[in-house]
């Protein structure tokens, strides 16, 4: 039901009728006392509880303790809670409404929500208190009840219809049966569930009459910067607080992110200065006074001369030396080159030389050397030299040894290696990259999820901070509490891309932040202010005309000519919004972009969104907003556990492919981004059960790929050690990359994915459902290839055989492939497997636990 009709039959339904109950005993009351209420268990974030009673003095619990709603303000933790609601039916809507405080430091603020059916609730929106209190009407008083389990709590009694009270048993009863469902976990399959199961003969028949043409960008990826998946990580600087912008601000140990964090200094002063910087969105800069006597010329020829006749009467002087380790040390490939550089100046002097060494180990063994001068006078300069390392070492250290006394100043000190990801200046870490090309992505979205729409305004990713010449950038702190150099900027993400092979899907926040920004002010629900949205719908149309432009005629596209890329980028997706909150202050601004974007840009698709789940308030409100504004697609997000993705592999077969809109005019539904979504298991690690869970699911989403246009797992990257976020694709260190069992399962299907599907049917000869349910097949053809891929998945413990009935011309296995591992790891890679074709059947035996796609040609 769309949620306009939910809204206007929402009185019948509230009074006489249930959209859960398709049965209510005739032999039941007809109407009955029901109490809402919450407690203060878990600082008031529990939600709003129900209790119902046909005398008022027996109560039954529903639940007890259950919540179909909760507060969603502010940022967890802190956050989330719901002091004294009230709750009340408002008889000119017909609908229920709640309202409840939020919090103690903003006592005039509260939520306020509605429902049909006090089951599924509208997405919250926060509003002054007197804004609310002046539209309640016949407003229960609060009253006293003792409960069975939750003892006296204050809240308020309704008298109500039956069928209400009945809906909400069913919804406990549905949602009961979900948690079951939810809790599933292969480690009680030989224990309890399969404990007699014996291998199974499985035969499958591919249906060639039954095919339908599918996406061609089924799996992509997501790149966010959380985890240090950008600085420190597939970023390829090897400075850490190159630009000394770091600040406390925001993060947890202010001690590692101040302006000097992560450089030592020795025998001189390092202070930070912003009274003369290089770009005023780079404010600080190091300050370096030397002033050793050792350095002086006198001292120096003395020294030398001592130094010949094997004596020396002169005092120790600590070397002066400013050192940065990097990201716990650099590493350095014997023969490597690197590319340092650093802008610079002598304010007050002649100019300076400054060694600039690779050092290692505890005897500070020099590996690379070389000399710069930095300049004298008031104006930076930048300065470069190539380190070639005569050594391998992973706890490197780049020193910088001003030669001279004096002050010097110093910012975006710099060191790349040469050998980036498609020798890129500036570029990408070539392992990971690699690691992420393997992947085969059709398109890559970016710069977040959260990281997009940041933590209060003030956080928001604008792009066009993020562009020009690195100095020029405006630095950030990141939503997930560490500092963002936007060293990958909008330039480096599209030229990314363009090497990948991959289309970009930038993501801009809908003029809301994060639904979980802390609270108040410009945070959560905080849009921008409506009379700054227009220059906001701009800043959005105009990253469309820097990334697509002509450089004749347009000025943001000069900017991208100048930066490198005459030809435009080719953007034709653009994502607004991640996740958020359907409030109406989030679609008053999400309307007013789209609308934009489709009218001056109608080239370029727009992808919605619908919320962090795949159920509930946002998720409904989100779809059907979707359909409204005809978008052609929105991104859903789903982190699960096995247990939900084995029993929901019907998920999207029930989705419809058309909808009549008012007027009765049939159009194309909106298609489904599945732009965030994994398994997720009590340890949060990425293993052969998570990862097999994921690819009986994905064989459903692949079946599905006429609505589903793509997919991305989410996370892709984390660095050991600085994971604010399990479990992620891949797993990196300074010098490893460590793909998980889940990296193998999007390798398997992103190498092997077709344009067309074919239906197939799966017999196996044990009847129960449970087993049926864990083995998943797909069928596509791969046209370029003119080859069929059929993707197999045993999610049994046991090993079972296939019988594969072939469409006419498909004889010969090209490849075939299985991952399979104990259930736990979480580095299982796929290998060759035995499978062969004869009578225009093919066989092979698949072991427990495992997934298997063959290529046959003809
Ligand atoms: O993928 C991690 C986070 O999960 C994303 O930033 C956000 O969109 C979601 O909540």
């Amino acid at each position: 039901m769309s949620f306009k009709n939910y809204i206007l039959t929402a009185v019948f339904a509230a009074l006489t009728s249930s959209v859960f109950a398709q049965y209510v005993p005739v032999a039941n009351a007809d109407s009955a006392w029901l109490f809402t209420y919450s407690t203060l268990k878990n600082a008031g974030r529990n939600g709003l509880h129900f209790a119902w009673s046909m005398d008022k003095v027996n109560w039954q619990e529903i639940g007890p303790e259950w919540a179909p709603v909760k507060s969603d303000y502010g940022a967890w933790g802190a956050q989330k809670r719901m002091l004294d609601p009230v709750v009340w039916f408002d008889s000119e809507s017909g609908l229920w409404k709640a309202s409840w405080h939020l919090n103690e430091q903003e006592p005039n603020k509260v939520a306020i929500t509605e429902s049909r059916n006090l089951s599924l609730w509208k997405p919250q929106d926060y509003v002054g208190a007197s804004e609310v209190k002046s539209a309640m009407r016949n407003v229960a008083p609060a009253e006293t009840i003792v409960l069975p389990s939750s003892g006296e709590v204050k809240g308020q009694v309704h008298r109500v219809a039956w069928p209400l009270v009945n809906d909400l048993l069913n919804a406990l009863q549905l949602q009961r049966q979900k948690d079951r469902d939810n809790a599933e976990r292969a480690a009680d399959d030989v224990k309890g569930r399969f404990r007699d199961l014996k291998p199974q003969q499985i035969s499958v028949t591919v249906l060639p009459e039954h095919s339908k043409t599918i996406t061609d960008k089924l799996i992509g990826i997501f790149f966010e910067d959380i985890n240090y998946a950008a600085d420190g990580g597939l970023y390829a600087e090897l400075i850490q607080n190159r630009d000394f912008e770091y600040t406390p601000e925001h993060m947890h140990d202010a001690s590692k992110w101040q302006p000097t964090s992560w450089w030592v200094a020795e025998g001189l002063d390092l202070k930070v200065s912003t009274d003369d910087p290089l770009h005023v969105n780079n404010p600080h800069y190091a300050v370096l006074s030397i002033d050793n006597p050792l350095l002086d010329p006198a001292t120096k020829r003395l020294k030398s001369k001592q130094a010949a006749m094997g004596i020396s009467t002169l005092e120790y002087h600590p070397t002066p030396q400013l050192a940065n380790r990097g990201w716990e040390g650099i590493a350095v490939k014997e023969g490597a080159r690197y590319d340092f550089s650093v802008y610079g100046r002598v304010p007050e002097g002649k100019s300076v030389k400054v060694k600039v060494q690779l050092q290692c180990g505890q005897n500070d063994k020099v590996i690379a050397e070389s000399t710069v001068t930095i300049a004298g006078g008031k104006s930076w300069k930048k300065v470069q030299a190539v380190l070639k390392a005569t050594a391998s070492a992973n706890d490197a250290r780049l020193v910088l040894l001003p030669q001279s006394n004096g002050t010097m100043h110093l910012d975006m000190v710099s060191l790349f290696p040469q050998d980036t990801y498609k020798g890129r200046k500036n570029g990408m870490r070539r392992d990971l990259a690699e690691a992420l090309e393997a992947l085969h992505p059709k398109f890559v979205r970016f710069p977040g999820g959260c990281a997009s729409h940041g933590d209060g305004l003030d956080n928001m990713y604008r792009w066009k901070n993020t562009i020009g010449p690195l100095e020029s950038r405006k630095p950030n702190w990141n939503i997930w509490h560490y500092h963002q150099t936007v060293g990958i900027g909008y330039y480096e993400y599209f030229q990314f891309c363009e090497d990948l092979g991959a289309e970009p899907l930038p993501v801009l926040a809908a003029g809301v932040p994060c639904q979980n920004s802390s609270a108040g002010g410009n945070g959560q629900q905080g849009g921008i202010p409506m009379d700054q949205m227009p220059e906001y719908v701009q800043e959005v149309l105009d990253l469309i005309e820097w990334a697509n432009g002509d450089p004749k005629t347009s000025e943001w596209a000069r900017m991208r000519a100048e930066a490198g890329h005459p030809k435009p980028f080719g953007l034709k997706m653009i994502g607004i919004g991640n996740e958020d909150l359907i409030s109406d202050v989030f679609t008053e601004r999400y309307k007013m972009i789209c609308e934009a974007v489709a009218k001056q840009h109608p080239e370029v698709e727009i992808v919605g969104t619908v919320g962090p789940f795949c159920e509930g308030s946002d998720y409904e409100r989100g779809w059907e907003l979707a359909h409204e504004m005809n978008l052609p697609y929105v991104d859903e997000h789903y982190y699960n556990s096995p247990g939900w993705f084995i029993n929901n592999q019907t998920f999207y077969d029930r989705y419809a492919r058309h909808i009549t809109d008012s007027e009765g005019n049939v159009k194309p539904a909106t298609r489904v981004y599945l732009g965030e979504y994994a398994s997720h298991i009590g340890n949060r690690s990425n293993c052969v059960e998570t990862a097999l869970s994921e690819a009986l699911y994905l064989c459903s989403v692949e079946r599905n790929a006429d609505i589903v246009a793509m997919t991305s797992y989410a996370p892709l990257l984390a660095k050991k050690g600085h994971t604010q976020w399990n479990p992620d694709m891949i797993y990196f260190t300074n010098t490893t990359v460590e793909p998980t069992s889940g990296y193998q399962v999007q390798k398997m299907f992103g190498q092997n994915a077709g344009t067309k599907y074919i239906a197939s049917t799966v017999r196996l000869e044990h009847p129960s459902a449970n087993v049926q349910k864990r083995v998943g097949c797909s069928v596509v053809v791969d046209e370029a290839k003119d080859q069929l891929i059929i993707k197999l998945v045993n999610y049994l413990p046991v090993e079972n055989t296939y019988s594969v009935a072939l469409p006419d011309g498909y004889t010969t296995v090209v490849a075939a492939q299985t991952l399979t591992g104990e259930l736990a790891d979480t580095h299982a890679v796929p290998a060759d497997s035995e499978a062969t074709t004869a009578d225009g059947k093919l066989q092979l035996t698949m072991p427990a636990y495992s997934f298997t796609v063959v290529r046959i040609g003809r």
